[in-house]
Parts: C-alpha cells; sequence; structure tokens
C-alpha cells in the first residue's frame, strides 16, 4: 500500500543558518498512529510544519495522498488536521463558535452534528457556550483538537497533545485517537511522554539533531531491543557473585540483597533454567523473584544518549 504522507530528500535551514532537519526521508502509513519521539529541539515541530505548509523546505519533497504540499497546496491542507504545540485561539470567542469558523475556513459546509460529536468526543459539550478565555490550559488544548477535527480530516498532526493534560482526561484522549483511527484518519503524534507512544504507537520514529535514527513498529522495537530482568531476593546477602555463576549476566544490588539476571529475550535460550539448578548446586536461597521488560522509555534513552 502506498504512504499516505511521503517525505524525500527533505531539509531545512532557518534563516538564523541553523540546519533543524538533514535530509529526512519517511513514510506515513494510511491508518496508521505513528509517534515521533525526539529531545526537545530534535525537529518535529520543524518537520510538523512544514507538512502542514506553516514552513516551507529548503530541500526535498512532501507529498500527501500525491498532492505536493507547495505546488497543490490547497489539495493537501485540506485532508490535514493539525493541533500545534502553541496554543492560540481567539480568546473571547466561544468554544462553539471557534470550532464552527475553523471548519468554515476549509470551505466545508456547515455540519452542527458533526461539531456536536466533536465537542462531545473531548468532553467538552457543557463548555459550548464558554469563551476560551475562561478555560483551564487542559481545557483549551482540546479545544485546538476539536478545531483541528472540524472539516473532517483524513490526517491528524498531534503536536504535544497531551501536554499538561491530567491522566484521567489523557486517556479520553487516547480514546478518542482510537476512535478516529477506527474510522480510517492517520493519526501523527509527537510526544514527551513515552508510555502514550507505548500505549497509542504502531509505528514509532525518533528524531535527534534533525535526522531520523530510527522508525519501527513499535513491537518489533520493544522485542528487538528489549531486555529482560530478572530479580532475585535473596534469603541470605551476598558480597559478590560467586565464581561457579561467572558466567552469567549476574548482578547484585541493594547491598547483596538481591541478585539480578540480564538476559534477552529474543535468544533462543534465555538460561534461567540452568541459573536456577546452578544457584541451587551453589546453596543460594532466594525468598522471591520478579521479572521486568525493558521499557520504551529505556530504549528511548540509551538510542538518543548515543
Ligand atoms: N523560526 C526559527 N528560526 C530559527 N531556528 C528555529 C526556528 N524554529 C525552530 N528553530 C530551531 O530548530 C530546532 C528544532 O526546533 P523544533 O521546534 O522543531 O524542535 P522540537 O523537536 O519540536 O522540540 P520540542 O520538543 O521542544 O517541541 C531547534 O534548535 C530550534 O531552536
Ligand atoms: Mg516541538
Amino acid at each position: 500500500m502506498s504512504p499516505i504522507i511521503s517525505i524525500s530528500g527533505l531539509s531545512k535551514t532557518y534563516a538564523t543558518g541553523f540546519m533543524a532537519l538533514k535530509t529526512i526521508d519517511l513514510g506515513i502509513n494510511r491508518g496508521e498512529i505513528f509517534a515521533l519521539l525526539g529531545p526537545n529541539g530534535a525537529g518535529k515541530t520543524t518537520l510538523i510544519s512544514i507538512i502542514c505548509g506553516i514552513a516551507n523546505p529548503s530541500t526535498g519533497h512532501v507529498l500527501v495522498d500525491g498532492h505536493d504540499i507547495q505546488r497543490d497546496y490547497r489539495a493537501a491542507r485540506s485532508l490535514i488536521g493539525l493541533v500545534p504545540q502553541e496554543l492560540h485561539t481567539d480568546a473571547f470567542e466561544s468554544v462553539w463558535g471557534t470550532v464552527s469558523f475553523s471548519r468554515g475556513l476549509f470551505g466545508k459546509p456547515k455540519n452542527p452534528a458533526h461539531i456536536e460529536k466533536v465537542l462531545r468526543d473531548l468532553s467538552l459539550w457543557d463548555k459550548k457556550d464558554s469563551k476560551i478565555v475562561t478555560l483551564s490550559g487542559g481545557m483549551k488544548r482540546r479545544v485546538m483538537i476539536a478545531k483541528a477535527l472540524s472539516h473532517e480530516p483524513q490526517i491528524l498532526f498531534l503536536d504535544e497533545p497531551t501536554a499538561g493534560v491530567d491522566v484521567e482526561l489523557r486517556k479520553g484522549m487516547w480514546d478518542v485517537m482510537r476512535t478516529l483511527q477506527a474510522s480510517g484518519v492517520t493519526i501523527i503524534l509527537t510526544t514527551h511522554y513515552i508510555e502514550e507512544a507505548e500505549e497509542m504507537a504502531d509505528r514509532v520514529g525518533v528524531i535527534n539533531k534533525g535526522e531520523i535514527i530510527l522508525v519501527e513498529e513499535k513491537a518489533k522495537l520493544m522485542q528487538k531491543l528489549g531486555r529482560k530482568r530478572m530479580k532475585l531476593h535473596l534469603g541470605s546477602p551476598l558480597t559478590e557473585v560467586p565464581t561457579a555463576l561467572s558466567t552469567y549476566n549476574l548482578a547484585l544490588a541493594d547491598d547483596g540483597k538481591e541478585l539480578v539476571y540480564t538476559y534477552d529475550t529474543k535468544s533462543e535460550r534465555t538460561g534461567i533454567t540452568s541459573l536456577l539448578a546452578d544457584l541451587r548446586d551453589a546453596g543460594i536461597k532466594f525468598t522471591d523473584l520478579e521479572t521486568t521488560q525493558s521499557s520504551l522509555e529505556d530504549i528511548f534513552v540509551s538510542l538518543v544518549r548515543a
């Protein structure tokens, strides 16, 4: 299947001479949720701004469902809803008014039933007559999402959609995203909450210093890079790992009260069975055992630090 967005040879050098993006090649699949992760200043907003036609690329091309974002701007842009990172709304307009107005900007006929549905989905219905200025930060962010959905876009960009949104509402927004995806909308989101990517994304892209350093299906990524740790709580503390067990990847923790075994989840043999047998032979008793899998966060931190 051809990607709904294809980015080729894209770079961006700002007027200051700063090169914010260095030759980006990336395809976004139709119907997927793609999470773009990267530290502050990595180039996420710059990339989104170019795809949405807010900033011009220095080199390269972007096609949105076959439409070149520069030559065929209106057609490309009408397919896209954008929730920008920076909140800017008409403070003295009502929620209903500002969301309806956004739809009009795209030349779509009025559709109050659609606007109502969007506001209800985003738990904003009871605020429909409130002026934006009277809303909390999290509510304003949801108004931005409602605006982005007002013209029924095929593609939704969410630049930090849940920054400053409380846990419960964030979960509600995830549900909204899932519903949109189920209706065929392609979603690209940036986030600093790695758990959000872990929860939502089909694929993850990592951008650092203007370069995409990794694009992978989330499940594969976690499998490939995932390492598991087994922690044994010892009956009596050890001062060092016994030499009989030196062939295992073992470390002591918590003043020798814990023995930690790190192993690769993708290898054929994890070594757990023989480790447990060797522990018994060495007379080491444990009172409890737990295993943990490294998270997307661990993976992300190790990639960006490298
Ligand atoms: N208009 C501009 N002129 C000059 N440099 C800019 C401009 N906009 C952004 N930059 C620089 O480009 C780089 C990428 O910025 P960008 O906003 O794309 O990062 P980001 O990944 O979205 O970061 P964050 O996570 O903080 O939102 C930064 O170094 C930033 O200072
Ligand atoms: Mg940004």
